[in-house]
């Protein structure tokens, strides 16, 4: 099978896209949440995926992650040319998908560096602690300390380092600025940008639409379980009626 072809008219029609999402449709049980979304993402890029509350968001990035994923009855999933909608949820973090989740979960009991050193302990391996440590200062002078015990900011940047420390081809972000303080925002909205200048790909969901969007190249947001826009972020952020209309902002 071959990925799907690239849509957007604006490039060429015959390259398939590193990340494609094509046609998903998920349930959970009777509930039929994700209703036929289909969006790519270039390689680097970082595209925030919008939308109210209850929107989609969330299954939409499980379904991709396949953690706790909806079942997926249609549609195909596709990283670097893997096909991510045939794996269970260890195989796609094995293909590179990394989720970084709402709750972040990071590990009660475990310091700081060993919850880094637990995403590592099964290749293929990422960062190593070195570089990770170099992105995240603040983790590395509290790597001795508990991890559950870091502020809200300190453990989301514990849960990006986490991801990193496998080979992530895709990160996907859960509302990593719910929480937190407008300058801690700022602080994380830098890191992103930095891992961005490393070529890593990324999907950000979230309700600090703006923060998003300024950090993102391009925008998808979702409605009731359907794609409602797909282009640049920059023209979401100047369409007034648009951000009325789908992010109540
Ligand atoms: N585990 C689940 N079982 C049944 N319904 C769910 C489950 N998780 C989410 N939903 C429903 O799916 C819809 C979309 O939820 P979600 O993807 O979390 O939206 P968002 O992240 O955009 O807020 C909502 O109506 C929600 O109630
Ligand atoms: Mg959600």
């Amino acid at each position: 099978m071959n990925a799907p072809l690239e849509k957007n008219a604006n490039h060429a029609a015959t390259a398939p896209a590193y990340f494609s999402v094509y046609d998903m449709h998920a349930y959970y049980g009777e509930s039929y949440i994700v209703q036929g979304v289909s969006f790519n993402i270039h390689e680097g890029e970082i595209l925030a995926l919008l939308g109210r509350n209850g929107a989609g968001k969330t299954s939409t990035l499980r379904a991709i992650s396949r953690v706790d994923s909806p079942m997926v009855t249609q549609g195909e999933i596709w990283l670097d040319h893997q096909p991510l909608h045939t794996m269970a949820s260890y195989q796609a973090s094995i293909a590179g998908v990394g989720l970084v989740p709402e709750d972040r979960r990071i590990i009660q009991g475990l310091t700081v560096e060993e919850n880094i050193l637990l995403a590592q302990i099964a290749p293929p391996l990422g960062w190593s602690l070195d570089r990770l440590y170099d992105l995240f200062p603040r983790l590395r002078e509290r790597r001795k300390q508990e991890g559950t015990t870091l502020s809200g900011g300190e453990q989301q940047m514990l849960a990006i380092a986490r991801a990193l420390a496998r080979d992530v081809k895709l990160l996907l972000l859960d509302e990593p600025y719910e929480g937190l303080a407008p300058v801690i925002v700022q602080e994380i909205a830098k890191t992103l940008g930095l891992i961005r200048e490393q070529g890593i790909t990324t999907v950000i969901v979230e309700q600090n639409a703006v923060a998003a969007l300024k950090l993102a190249d391009r925008a998808v947001i979702l409605d009731t379980g359907t794609v409602v826009y797909d282009g640049s972020a920059e023209e979401v952020l100047n369409d007034d009626k648009l951000r009325a209309e789908y992010l109540a902002i």
